[in-house]
């Protein structure tokens, strides 16, 4: 490959890395295009409308690069990531630095300003060095009330979820993109609702900082509101059951253990929901590197 075709390939890589993108391939026949884009030029006919060129003097030319890229086939991650930095914090280790976080989160002005989250900061709970780290929408009543992340009705489902997995919830890291649970004004009593966009972009920068810390294999965002606060995009059935780039960490979307919940009590028991879910998982598993038995292969198979 010349140099300038190299050149040429570099650069429009680098503008597709900075609007977002993370993948691009190769429409067929472009690599052969590449390397023969370094032999010099065909000389051509003399035009008469411009001035005579010695094409053996030219630089080769490069064929333009956005004619060599198909459509990225992976979803790219959007702008929330790119509008919510990393935070700085201190500390010597994950514990240290998570802890350090979370007093952050703790005062967050910007989450505290909007009115409409309530006061309790529900951080996470897990292990710092986990390989699988999951992402859920917002504290719940149960949640706000033993600070914990997952540990009402949906706490319990994923628990099982996990069980099936092999895993204890004490050897992954379980989070929320909103670490308040959002206020519903009158008598909230045990209600919950999702958060908005702003309150889950409110504490996205934690979010970050957390995946950046715990650096995890693998993130699992349970839900369409994790995956659109996520900035993976909107739509849960579409865009369940493939990894995305969320800072660099493969990123599977699944639902939320609420709509299995939800799903088991309607005709058929939610079968088709929990087989999906269940798919999902086996491709976490697989993605950390986790042993996978043939029973487990098998719990949905006719
Ligand atoms: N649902 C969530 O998304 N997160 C929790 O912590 C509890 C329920």
């Amino acid at each position: 490959m010349s140099l300038q075709a190299a050149g040429m390939l570099k650069q429009y890589l680098e503008q597709r890395q900075a609007s977002g993108q993370t993948h691009a391939s190769l429409r067929p026949g472009t690599l052969d295009r590449l390397r023969s884009s370094g032999k010099p030029t065909p000389a051509r006919a003399p035009d008469s409308r411009r001035s005579v060129v010695d094409t053996a003097k030219m630089e080769p030319t490069a064929p333009p690069a956005s004619a060599l890229f198909e459509m990225p086939v992976a979803i790219p991650s959007r702008l929330p990531q790119k509008a919510a930095g990393i935070l700085a914090v201190p500390g010597q280790n994950k514990v240290e630095k998570l802890s350090a976080l979370a007093a952050m989160a703790e005062k967050s002005t910007q989450a505290r300003a909007l009115g409409t989250l309530r006061d309790t900061m529900v951080f996470a709970v897990g292990n710092p060095d986990a390989t699988i780290m999951l992402i859920g929408e917002a504290p719940g009543f149960e949640e706000e009330r033993q600070r914990e992340p997952f540990v009402g009705p949906a706490g319990q489902k994923l628990n099982g979820i996990l069980k099936a997995m092999g895993l204890e919830r004490s050897q992954v890291y379980i989070s929320n993109i909103c670490k308040f649970r959002p206020a519903i004004e009158g008598n909230q009593g045990t209600s919950n609702r999702a958060p908005t966009d702003k309150e889950m972009a409110s504490c996205l920068s934690y979010v970050l900082t957390e995946i950046a810390i715990v650096a995890p294999q693998v993130i699992v965002a349970l839900g369409g509101v994790a995956c659109k606060g996520l900035g993976i995009g909107e739509g849960v059935m579409r865009l369940r059951g493939r990894f995305y780039d969320v800072h660099g960490v493969p990123t599977m979307v699944t639902y939320h253990p609420s709509y299995l919940l939800r799903e088991e009590k309607m005709a058929g028991g939610g079968i088709r929901a929990k087989r999906e879910c269940w798919e999902d998982m086996l491709k976490v598993m697989e993605k950390a590197g986790l042993p996978i038995s043939e029973k487990q292969r098998g719990y949905f198979r006719q």
